[in-house]
């Protein structure tokens, strides 16, 4: 759009679930191939860059967060060969093409881990993080994994414990081991030089853990029940001294390349997150802000809040970001409903900065239920309730048997949602008011409006708690967000403001001009309006 600003900055990432977007040679799983056929509705909605979660050679034990080959390609998914097509039909397209890098942890399967277990002496040991028993036996200390339950295994054969945050299965590399660094270094290179735009980099706060491995304080108020990853606090586990060296190394690394872009899973309060972006933004260009995705309420007061107290907290010159879901939270359309999840669309794609979508939300896809023994996910295995996989479910094409997801006599991995007849791409293309023809014109509008991607955002006061309004300026260019975070009619006033042009309603029913000094928003609805 502009010189000044970077495709990353101006343009909308899409997260693909690679297992659940398109099963092309009737396994019952996505794959590469998959993909590489949807590439054109993606350009038809409107995204600018794909990011897909791991496609890695794994054992699947954490639905391939847990990785055995870092330069290959499972062959659930497809080939190398398969991966270079998507990338080059991606770019021929104009879609930047985002991969998963998980640095924190390898599969136990993993040859590094495979040399590292089989003696103490073995040059790789030092590659994971080894412990002695505490005096008296037992784990080295309190740290408990995410996923449940001690984070430490204890490996017979070489009479010490090794640290997993996540699954047993998923090891803890030592990151404050140079050649561990130069070993991952080098697998960024690889995936650069065959063209990759940028990583989204697995849990990035976790990768330095404290050298004196003290106890993490227990979270008073974690109860039975709750996610076993808030059991402790992360004292000495997380966001740990040395941490933004790393980040700056691999930042370094990516600028060597040109134009490539840098994403950090970070789960952190916004003051430490922003931190992310290095002290002279030299370090990632976009920790992710899952401010949205952790909030407890859903109202008009609170996302104001949220947002203002983000932009606040961002250094000067650092771009912000939303997302609103993604393959480890709930789903929008179940948090907020299916009618606040269209207003919630508006929200992320007139915002200042990049917004993330995840695959399926642009049609309302929500959680499903799943019986127990379908469950997959090995997090939570005790508490169902918790389980990830009732955001995983097969990507709805369209009204026939499978959703168009798998062929028709396929099983696919996960149930396909039982409401797919009316919820799925080809239904909603065919209908002007469907959810996925407003995320489809509000892309399109923020393509073609400098305001919706670099202008300035301010919130506008006004009496009506229930509704939430900004204005996104750029030069002439003025828009007002008006947003109704309730289920009821709510009147909205703004004298001084004069007229404006209505041109997108959640509900894309209604255009045209509009008294600003006093107008309504029905239940559920958002308006982008001109001025
Ligand atoms: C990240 C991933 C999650 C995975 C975990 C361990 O949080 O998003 O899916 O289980 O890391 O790799």
């Amino acid at each position: 759009m502009t010189q000044t600003h970077s495709w990353w900055q101006t343009g909308v990432i899409y997260q693909i679930y690679p297992r659940s977007y398109l099963d092309s040679n009737g396994d019952g799983v996505g794959d590469l191939p998959g993909i590489t056929s949807k590439l054109d509705y993606l350009r038809w909605l409107g995204v600018d860059a794909i990011w897909l979660s791991p496609i890695y050679p794994s054992p699947m034990a954490d639905f391939g967060y847990d990785i055995s080959n870092y330069t290959g390609v499972h062959s659930l998914f497809g080939t190398l060969q398969d991966l270079d097509t998507l990338l080059q039909q991606a770019h021929q397209r104009d879609l930047k093409f985002i991969l998963d890098f998980v640095p924190n942890h390898t599969s136990d399967e993993h040859p590094w881990f495979q040399e590292a277990r089989s003696s103490r002496t073995n040059e790789k040991r030092d590659w994971y993080i080894w412990r002695d028993p505490a005096p008296g036996g037992g784990p080295p200390n309190n740290w408990t994994s995410l996923f449940g339950g001690t984070a430490w295994q204890f490996d017979e054969q070489t009479g010490q414990y090794y640290l997993h945050l996540f699954d047993v299965k998923q090891p803890d590399l030592n990151w404050r081991n140079p050649h561990v660094r130069q070993a991952m270094y080098d697998v960024l290179r690889f995936w650069l030089d065959r063209g990759v735009d940028g990583f989204r980099v697995d849990v990035l706060w976790l990768l330095i853990k404290d050298d004196r491995f003290r106890d993490n304080p227990l979270n008073p108020e974690w109860k039975l029940g709750d996610d076993p990853g808030k059991y402790q606090e992360g004292r000495y586990t997380q966001d740990q001294p040395g941490i933004h060296e790393i980040v700056r190394e691999m930042r370094m690394l990516l600028d060597s390349y040109g134009e490539r872009v840098l994403i950090g899973e970070i789960y952190l309060p916004i003051e430490r997150l922003v931190q992310y972006y290095g002290v002279t933004l030299d370090g990632a260009h976009l920790p992710f802000n899952f401010q949205f995705v952790i909030m407890p309420t859903w109202d008009a007061r609170a996302i104001r809040r949220t947002v203002d107290a983000y932009e606040a907290a961002l250094p000067q010159g650092a771009w912000p970001n939303w997302v609103l879901g993604n393959h480890d939270n709930q789903r929008i359309a179940t948090k907020v409903g299916r009618e606040q999840a269209r207003l919630a669309h508006m929200l992320l794609l007139t915002l200042c900065g990049t917004p993330t979508c995840y695959y399926g939300d642009e049609i309302g896809m929500q959680n499903i239920q799943i019986p127990r023994e379908q469950l997959q996910d090995p997090k939570v295995k005790e508490s169902p309730e918790l389980s990830r996989d009732y955001e995983l479910t097969p990507m709805q094409w369209n009204a026939s048997a499978n959703a168009g997801f798998a062929a028709p006599d396929v099983k696919p991995w996960l149930p396909v949602a039982d409401d797919y007849q009316t919820y799925n791409v080809e239904t909603e293309q065919h209908d002007p008011r469907s959810m996925l023809m407003l995320v489809h014109s509000l892309l399109e509008r923020r393509r073609a409006s400098p305001a919706l991607t670099i202008g300035s955002y301010r919130p506008i006061d006004q009496e009506n708690d229930a509704c939430f309004v900004y204005l996104r300026q750029h030069n002439e260019q003025r828009y007002l967000v008006a947003l109704n975070v309730s289920a009821q009619d709510q009147v909205v006033k703004l004298p001084g403001l004069g007229h404006g042009s209505l041109v997108l309603s959640t509900q894309m029913d209604r255009e045209g001009p509009l008294d600003l000094s006093e107008f309504h928003l029905r239940g559920n609805e958002g308006c982008l309006i001109e001025l």
